[in-house]
């Protein structure tokens, strides 16, 4: 029954035409994000934020799911309503992070570590009784040749802690997300990161199966194979699409629940052409969609900055960016 359960929840947040919103930004990242463009930074204008984004028109037409940080799962809009009680009445589903942020991996400069195990379970108890339905854990990784990194015992040490991560969502009756990000930023070129990320690939799958974690109640949350950031040759979205299904042909079980793209600091419209590249190409029968963050939610913000005059603008962007992104999870851009 459980297993079951789980394995609805996958279908919900894959099905099409919808994708996942990332909305789970920490209290800090998102004040940064505010900082930059002159928005006050306190809880009562992340809350505005979020109902915002949450109450847009059309909004679960296109989302199938919102992953929330743990501050705006007890949060409620203006009439009082919990958003997950909003989100609950119109088919989207929760779901929270519960990774702990990264820390410096000792011995290894410049490569990161995901802290979070510690009291995790009770943690996702308590989330799931607040509606919580799947969760999220994300381990970050840069690409630097010179460097060698990333490196075979930090890549190790990160998928590790996410294989037990998803072992104990898994128990707690609660879909995990496992998102091992690679970087954008950087001069690596496709082929580069291309190798990264089967590199990764094979530890994840090679955990995920040694802490006997059902795949099917599993969704992939990943990088497209690009170029860097800085590097002279910016990747079309054709080589984005090969590059990026030759290595889920090559190191993802075709039984996982479904793989979901970050944006990564992608313009917009790139991460949307890159997206529906994808799906255009894609000859996998893995279930396929959008999880962005930045890609979705950086016009709106820039509309709203704070003001309450802007928000139907900001939502009408908004609304613009979801579309978009649903149009291209069916390659129809
Ligand atoms: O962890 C990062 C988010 O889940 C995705 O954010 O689309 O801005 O990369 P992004």
């Amino acid at each position: 029954m459980k297993k079951e359960s789980l394995y609805k929840v996958v279908s919900h947040l894959l099905s099409p035409p919808r994708g996942i919103l990332a909305a789970d930004e920490s209290s800090k990242t998102c004040d940064m994000r505010f900082e930059e463009l002159g928005i006050a930074k306190t809880l009562e204008t992340r809350r505005q934020y979020r109902q915002l984004l949450f109450t847009t028109p059309n909004f679960a037409k296109y989302v199938s799911g919102v992953i929330l940080f743990e501050e705006t799962i007890r949060q409620k809009n203006d009439s009082g309503v919990l958003f997950v009680d909003l989100f609950n009445k119109t088919g989207v589903i929760p779901g929270i992070k519960v990774d702990g942020g990264l820390v410096p991996f000792d011995n290894f400069p410049d490569e990161q570590y995901t802290e979070g195990l510690d009291g995790l379970s009770e943690r996702l108890k308590e989330f799931g009784s607040l509606g919580a339905k799947f969760a999220k854990w994300r381990c970050v990784f840069r690409i630097d040749s010179a460097k060698k990194s990333p490196s075979s015992t930090v890549i190790h040490a990160n998928l590790g802690s996410m294989a037990r991560y998803a072992s104990i969502a898994q128990s707690n009756g609660i879909v995990p997300i496992v998102e091992p990000e690679v970087l954008y930023d950087g001069d690596h070129s496709i082929e580069e990161c291309q190798d990264v990320m089967s590199q990764i690939y094979r530890v994840l799958f090679d955990s995920l199966k040694a802490y006997r974690v059902d795949l099917g109640a599993v969704i992939l949350k990943t990088s497209m194979v690009m170029a860097g950031k800085s590097n002279e040759n910016q990747s079309s979205p054709e080589d984005v699409a090969r590059y990026t299904l030759d290595v889920f042909s090559r190191r993802v079980p075709k039984d996982i629940g479904g793989i979901v793209f970050l944006s990564g600091g992608q313009a917009p419209e790139q991460a949307s052409s890159n997206l529906n590249a994808i799906a255009i190409q894609s000859k996998l029968s893995i279930p396929m969609t959008f999880s962005f963050s930045r890609a979705l939610q950086e016009p709106a913000l820039k509309a709203w900055l704070g003001k309450s005059e802007n928000s139907k603008n900001a939502q009408n962007i908004f609304e613009k960016y979801l579309k978009q992104n649903s149009n291209a999870r069916l390659g129809k851009l």
